[in-house]
């Protein structure tokens, strides 16, 4: 009795793990995927019921991309089209000569130009981009040495091993928009970062006059802007934060406003390193 109920644990284990082995490429893959990491080519594999949810996750993958394409596409038509009549009234504007109203009208048109462009990165967001190995302390001295350029105060400082696997660009556009908003409304501005329990953390904080917490939730809407009264003589679309947590997001991350110990904001994301 025992040598029998002996094999067939064995060939029962010898099945379960046979089946067992494509419900972890589905979650492997679907992990990857929700991480924005690459998939490879996931093939549904294995019982009839996991094959289901396999092919379910494959066309779910599918329609988002193809929606994220449509997104892009979309945007990128509208604001090729616009720019083309703006650069047609820049030329019709020269040819105008030197008034003050067409001097105004010039400031506008190069205005729109340069939301329109924003819109544009909006809308490509970082699709294209593969993820790789990055060193985050260098992508912060980066970030220093070009915020000194510009003549702001932005002190950055890395805790320990900061090679993380990050799309590099992106994460240096989404750093960036933090650290200029901290620039905009701050005089001072610290850049902080550590991995703690496979979690890259990173703190950007300022001592500017902070965001209330009701209203940080509306911050993140793209082309939303606070109360005018605080955005005087201060450029901007209202998408500098969208697209810091649409990045952090697509790393499988997330981005939080919180009260900073410098008295302003703290902006802090946590992406699985
Ligand atoms: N560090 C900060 N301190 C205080 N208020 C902030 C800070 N960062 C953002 N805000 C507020 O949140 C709003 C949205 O910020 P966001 O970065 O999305 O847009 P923006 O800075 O106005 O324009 P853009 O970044 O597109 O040039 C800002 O208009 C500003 O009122
Ligand atoms: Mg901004």
């Amino acid at each position: 009795m025992f040598s029998t109920a002996l094999v067939l644990i064995i060939i029962a284990l010898l099945f379960l793990r046979n089946q067992m082995r494509p419900i972890i490429r589905l979650a492997n893959a679907a992990e990857a995927f929700g991480k924005g990491r690459p998939v490879g080519d996931y093939k549904a594999s294995g019982a009839l019921e996991v094959r289901r949810a396999g092919v379910a996750f494959a066309d779910m993958r599918r329609r988002i991309e193809r929606q994220i394409d449509q997104r892009t596409t979309m945007l990128a038509g509208v604001s090729h089209d616009l720019r083309t009549i703006l650069t047609r009234m820049r030329l019709q504007l020269a040819f105008l000569g030197d008034t003050p109203e067409s001097e105004a009208m010039r400031k506008d048109v190069d205005e729109m130009s340069n939301m329109l462009e924003d819109y544009l990165a909006f809308a490509k967001g970082d699709g294209d981009e593969e993820p790789q190995e990055t060193d985050v302390a260098l992508l912060f001295e980066e970030l220093e040495e070009e915020s000194e350029i510009s003549g702001n105060n932005v002190k950055a400082s890395f805790d320990g091993p900061s090679e993380v696997l990050l799309r590099r660009n992106s994460m240096k556009r989404c750093l960036s928009n933090l650290v200029t908003n901290g620039c905009k409304y701050g005089q001072r501005v610290e850049l902080n970062g550590t991995i703690e329990n496979d979690w890259l953390i990173i703190t950007v904080d300022d001592d500017g006059p902070g965001i209330p917490e009701d209203q940080r939730d509306m911050a993140f809407r793209a082309f939303h802007r606070l109360d005018l009264a605080r955005n005087q003589d201060k450029t901007g679309s209202g998408l500098g934060l969208a697209i810091a947590r649409d990045i952090t997001r697509s790393h499988g991350g997330d981005l939080y406003l919180e009260d900073s110990p410098l008295g302003g904001l703290r902006a802090r994301l946590r992406i699985p390193a």
